[in-house]
């Protein structure tokens, strides 16, 4: 599922050059092995109560350039339409669920972080 979704993410019109800007457009290549296998684990975190993962997932995100609110619901759409296509509809269901929670959550603090950096030029 990891796999698959980055490979159409790292494709996808709208959000496919930030991937490309951060971890090239090898999806072989080391950077990219690095990063499927870190969500890999944070996936298993969240669903499986793995501990492998026990990173800040929204902190990184804050100092990628060109990062916008707009484009969550893309990630969102590929992320379910991906869950789809591989598990059975009430599986898919939970990861729709869970990518949709991160994405508003992602929306919240970015615009909390935005507003803050505004009131610090004041
Ligand atoms: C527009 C949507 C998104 C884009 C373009 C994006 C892109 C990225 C990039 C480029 C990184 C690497 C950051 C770095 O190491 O400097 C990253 C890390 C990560 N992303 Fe996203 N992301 C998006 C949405 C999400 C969502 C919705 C989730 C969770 C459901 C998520 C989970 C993660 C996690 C867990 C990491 C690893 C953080 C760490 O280093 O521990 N991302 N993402």
């Amino acid at each position: 599922m990891t796999t698959l979704f980055y490979e159409r993410a790292l494709n996808d019109k709208d959000i496919g050059f930030i991937f490309e800007t951060e971890f090239g457009d090898d999806m072989h290549d080391e950077e990219w092995t690095e990063h499927i296998a870190l969500l890999v684990n944070f996936w298993d975190s969240v669903f499986l109560n793995e501990k492998a993962y026990n990173g800040d997932p929204f902190g990184p995100h804050f100092t990628i350039p060109n990062l916008k609110m707009e484009y969550f619901k893309p990630w969102v759409d590929l992320f379910t339409e991906t869950a789809k296509e591989l598990y059975e509809p009430d599986v898919a269901v939970l990861f729709k669920e869970k990518g949709e929670s991160y994405a508003e959550e992602f929306i919240e603090r970015l615009s909390q972080k935005m507003k803050n950096d505004t009131l610090t030029f004041l």
